[in-house]
């Protein structure tokens, strides 16, 4: 049986959100994909279509423009049963050094079209009384992150969004869940060079354990027991404990 028929996945051009959509198509959920790259998208949708026999629409849209974000959300807002909000960037350095519209770039992408998308598709699927939403945070946002500021506080946001959004939801029908996942093998990692191979993940391992939670109704999923563990520490250490490990990592001594 197909849980969700019609799933509608954010940075579907790439990485995680590209296995999510194959790891749903494989489930026989139709498709609504959305990023930047039309190309890519195409493609995804030629194969995806071909293969699984499922429908797929494509969707252009740059989500850190209003006008972007606001196309996506007539379309959320039309009925998905699954929102994947999985597109996200992040900037490394010191915040005092770099340049603040990228910064902003990264909280409308990262923040606000979670916030916008979610609002767009969560009301119908409460009337509906079916629907998930899954919204793809990290484990950076347990803790802070010298070096990357602006990106551990827009996961923390999700993260905290999303568990309180579980809490309004409950007996609604529809199951909303965060997964986050530490580093993953995708662009946005550099493909994990430099990572210490246990710490890395497949994009298919992130997507399986978060599907696996939408279907148990689990809220929060890391993905992973090294990171699970890792998820776990940052979690209940003290905070000014951490906050010194962090900033060693960081190389600020
Ligand atoms: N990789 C990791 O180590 C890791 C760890 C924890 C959490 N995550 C999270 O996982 C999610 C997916 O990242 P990924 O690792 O799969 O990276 P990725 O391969 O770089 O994918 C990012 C996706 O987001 C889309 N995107 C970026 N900017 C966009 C914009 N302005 N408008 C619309 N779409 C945009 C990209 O598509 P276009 O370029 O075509 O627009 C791409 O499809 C992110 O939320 C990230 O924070 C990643």
């Amino acid at each position: 049986m197909v849980l969700y028929r019609t799933a509608l996945i954010t940075g579907a051009s790439s990485g995680i959100g590209a296995a999510f959509a194959r790891e749903l198509a494989e489930r026989g959920s139709d498709l609504v994909v959305v990023a930047r790259r039309a190309g890519r998208l195409r493609q995804l949708a030629r194969e995806l279509g071909s293969e699984y026999g499922i429908a797929v629409e494509v969707l252009t849209a740059d989500l850190t423009e209003p006008s972007g974000v606001a196309r996506v959300e007539e379309r959320a807002a039309a009925g998905v049963d699954l929102l994947i909000n999985n597109a996200g960037m992040g900037t490394n350095g010191h915040f005092a050094n770099l340049p603040v519209d990228g910064e902003e770039r990264e909280v409308r992408l990262n923040v606000l079209a979670v916030l916008r998308l979610t609002a767009a598709a969560l009301p119908g699927m409460i009337a509906r009384r079916h629907g998930g939403i899954v919204n793809v945070s990290s484990v950076a946002g347990f803790q802070a992150l010298p070096g990357s500021a602006t990106y551990a506080a827009s996961k923390a946001f999700v993260t905290s969004f999303t568990e309180s959004l579980a809490g309004e939801t409950h007996g609604t029908g529809v199951h909303v869940t965060v997964v986050a996942p530490g580093f993953t093998r995708t662009t946005m990692s550099g493909e994990g060079a430099g990572v210490p191979g246990f710490l890395l993940l497949d994009a298919d391992r992130v997507v399986r354990a978060a599907l696996d939670a939408v279907e148990r109704g689990s809220v929060l999923v890391v993905p992973g027991s090294q990171w699970k563990a890792i998820g776990l520490a940052t979690r209940h250490l003290p905070r000014p404990l951490l906050r010194a490990m962090t900033r060693r990592l960081n190389g600020a001594g």
